[in-house]
């Protein structure tokens, strides 16, 4: 039995065409018009609908502990979410404590996920220290597991951080070993110093954790990052980049041929840090790292996402609730768990505040939230795009729809959302993983324990494409 998606308008990073697509056994096998159709198949109807490739987000912390608790969505809640809002593929991150052996690190998180996703996943592993022959040994033992990126801390100093040696011996390890190294660039040591002297002048409120994360400080350490990966001759992924000095910085390390890969996230595109100002302890709610920028900074994303500066658009989904996690940091902005939901909006709020004010064009919004981050991650052409023989990931797409954003639109299991009475439109009708329906108008039609461990294999992402 075969799924046909009949009468659609397909679209892929690069192209736009009328077509059928039919998926058997998880795959895609034929693309085309008027594709025959037997008995036993189920027929989707999309005339007058968009035929996506299911999206891509390489940036989740599901069911994660930080900072004295947990991330309140787990496999299966975050990836229903994930599948309501048209992605069918997460990669999430896999952390090892400061000295935690790498290897039970991947085994915990593989048991996270286990019989609970519901759309296909994948991990990188946060590498939180570096310099022994176990740490070596334990990452190599990573990529042969199919995990073949690593992501790095220049801030949580005390926790998560690494210093600028073991970051170079991480990246020249994953140069030889063919796996790529993304980095949160703030400037760790300066935020520390930064947040004594606001906590010790007795700051509280969570605009303070905003005044002691400065974008110069974003800027100078992805120039540093940047550098540090110029001398150990290895390519680099910024995650998370929310600010013009650190654009700047991609841009000029690209001019001068350096490989040098960028991210964003909805939120910094969305928002001023205006959302600190925001009374009864609400700013919490968009407390994060690195924080939501003062006004200009959008501006510039927006232009480094239609210029292609920026490639990829993930979410750095991390949701805590309100009234019973972010409140830890009432009193205390330094305690505030970092993170907010987005996984299940992404691709509206692009959709809504990017392709229809014309910031950027309907394919630059599949490249940068499907195709690009699949291919950066070795997901592609498995992932990523609609192409004979790619699985069977597909969304078929109302563009004209409308609806408002809020905690009764998406998915999260969590008691706010950040885009909560703002308009948006488009709606992810149908949404399939390997040919499965997963998402139906509305209706969750997936099986907890139905997504599978997506293995990677190493090999370099060719430059520039
Ligand atoms: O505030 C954030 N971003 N929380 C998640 C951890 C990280 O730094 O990505
Ligand atoms: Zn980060
Ligand atoms: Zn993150």
């Amino acid at each position: 039995m075969a799924t046909l998606i009949r009468n659609g308008t397909l679209l892929t990073a690069t192209d736009r065409y009328e077509a059928d697509v039919s998926i058997e056994d998880g795959v895609i096998r034929n693309i085309g018009r008027d594709l025959p159709v037997a008995p036993e198949d189920e027929v989707i109807d999309a005339t007058g609908r968009w035929v996506l490739p299911g999206a891509v987000d390489v940036h989740t912390h599901l069911d994660m502990p930080f900072m004295g608790t947990v991330s309140a969505d787990d496999f299966f809640t975050g990836t229903r979410a994930a599948a309501a809002g048209g992605t069918t593929t997460v990669v999430d991150f896999a952390i090892a404590p400061r000295h935690g052996d790498y290897e039970q690190t991947l085994d915990a998180w593989h048991a996270r996920a286990e019989g609970k996703a519901v759309i296909d996943y994948g991990f990188h592993m946060g590498v939180t220290w570096f310099g022994t022959p176990e740490a070596e040994t334990g990452l190599r033992r990573c990529v042969a597991r199919g995990v073949t990126s690593f992501k790095c801390f220049m801030a949580y100093k005390g926790t998560l951080s690494i210093d600028d040696g073991e970051m170079f011996g991480l990246l020249a390890l994953s140069r030889d070993l063919g796996a790529t190294v993304s980095v949160h660039a703030e400037n760790g040591s300066i935020v520390e110093a930064l947040v004594a002297r606001h906590r010790a002048a007795g700051h509280t409120d969570p605009v303070w954790h905003a005044r002691s994360r400065p974008s110069t400080l974003e800027g100078e350490a992805t120039s540093r990052a940047i550098v540090i990966a110029r001398q150990a001759g290895a390519p680099l992924y910024i995650v998370h980049l929310t600010c013009a000095e650190a654009l700047e910085a991609v841009r000029r390390a690209r001019a001068a041929g350096q490989e040098v890969h960028a991210e964003t996230c909805p939120q910094y595109l969305m928002f001023t840090d205006e959302v600190y100002e925001r009374p009864d302890f609400e700013g919490a709610k968009w407390v994060m790292s690195p924080p939501i920028r003062p006004a200009g900074h959008p501006e510039a994303l927006w232009a480094g996402l239609a210029d292609g500066t920026l490639e990829v658009v993930a979410t750095d989904h991390c949701p805590f609730q309100f009234a019973t996690q972010k409140v830890m940091g009432k009193h205390d902005f330094s305690l505030i768990p970092n993170g907010a939901p987005g996984v299940g909006d992404r691709m509206a709020v692009l959709y809504h505040y990017g392709v229809k004010t014309g910031r950027i064009d309907v394919h630059r919004w599949i490249d940068t939230c499907s195709t690009r981050p699949a291919r950066l991650f070795g997901l592609h052409p498995q992932k990523g795009t609609l192409a004979v023989g790619s699985d069977g990931d597909v969304v078929v797409f109302d563009p004209k729809a409308t609806f408002t954003f809020g905690t009764a639109w998406s998915e999260h299991a969590v008691d706010y959302s950040l885009y909560e009475g703002m308009p948006g439109s488009g709606a992810f009708d149908v949404v399939l993983s390997r040919g499965q329906v997963v998402w139906e108008r509305g209706t969750f039609r997936g099986r907890a324990g139905a997504g599978r461990f997506l293995h990677r294999f190493p090999g370099r992402t060719p430059f520039p494409e």
